[in-house]
């Protein structure tokens, strides 16, 4: 059903079914915008296209709307249910996919920024912590570095790091953690490197409060995401990187609530229990993670803060 098919519609009245898709069609052909009138056409006829397909009933039309309303209003300054649906249908990751390593062609080291991403984290120095309160769990040292696609150390990169703790709650949903615990911002070397210490991350469960955890239990879906760090690189020049590094050992690996992880994705979290470790006073047993990220030319253009 094309839109030159719904020229032919103007000034009738709808009639039947199939014509109430021509007419929105239609009227949406109005936009100024080629773009908008691609896609807001694309989503109409996938739309209308979905109902007559499952024969949506109107008690079920109404459970759609109210969804949809709950979604919003669940959503405020410091928790975003709305990317977190989009996360909890694969949405994102498809989306993610479909923008990053050549269009989808090759593996991607890009993934899902998912919910908790905050602008602002506290510049670190490199090697620095970014434990800001007493948080439990075994202590990680990470050394990461940051190449181009032929492999050349990326100096200057700015590269936000965010974690939840170990007891599964990222700072801005504990009280008991100090503002921007397990947050960092730090900037690569001339070798393209940068470290810093924190602790083993756990897997936790997303907000099962709203619609996405109603949703979640009528699809006897569990709730967890395995364990990870997010990371976000910035350099002008370069496609902004949106990643998330996975614990090998974690268990949902291959059931992540949100579908974020990707071969690619699953570091190598090294646990340590003898020998001198990599700082003064560490406790035993330690943990080590050394990464390398690779970042494509493109534009350097950040997401918008899903909280603030
Ligand atoms: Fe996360």
């Amino acid at each position: 059903m094309e839109i030159s098919t719904a020229a032919k519609f103007k000034g009738r009245i709808i009639e039947t079914s199939d014509e109430v898709t021509l007419a929105v069609l239609e009227a949406m052909a109005q936009a100024g915008s080629a773009r908008l009138r691609e896609i807001a056409a694309s989503f109409v006829r996938h739309l209308h296209a979905f109902a007559r397909e499952v024969g949506l009933t109107e008690t079920e039309y109404e459970i759609g709307i109210d969804f949809l309303n709950r979604i919003g209003k669940a959503t405020h300054d410091y928790h975003n249910e709305g990317m977190l649906f989009g996360d909890a249908i694969g949405f994102s990751t498809l989306v993610c996919l479909l923008n990053n390593g050549k269009h989808g062609a090759t593996e991607t080291a890009a993934v899902l920024l998912g919910p908790f991403w905050r602008a602002n984290s506290p510049r670190t120095q490199n090697g620095g912590s970014i434990v800001r309160s007493p948080t439990p769990g075994p202590e990680l040292f990470a050394e990461c570095e940051v190449v181009d696609v032929a492999g050349k150390p990326l100096d200057g990169v700015e590269v936000d790091v965010w974690q939840s703790s170990p007891v599964g709650l990222y700072e801005n949903q504990d009280d008991t953690q100090a503002d921007m615990n397990l947050r960092g911002k730090f900037t690569t070397d001339a070798s393209g490197r940068f470290a810093f210490r924190s602790v083993k991350p756990s897997g936790y469960p997303v907000p099962t409060d709203g619609p996405v955890g109603e949703m979640l239990r009528a699809q006897n879906r569990h709730p967890y995401r395995p364990a990870h760090i997010h990371f976000l690189g910035f350099k002008p020049g370069y496609k902004t990187l949106i990643t998330q590094v996975f614990v090998d050992d974690d268990e949902h690996l291959e059931t992540d609530v949100v579908f974020g992880v990707t071969r690619a994705l699953v570091g190598v979290y090294r646990r340590h229990h003898e020998g001198e470790p990599p700082a003064p006073g560490a406790r035993a047993p330690w943990y080590t993670l050394n990464y390398r990220f690779v970042m494509e030319a493109g534009d350097a253009i950040l997401p918008k803060p899903p909280i603030k």
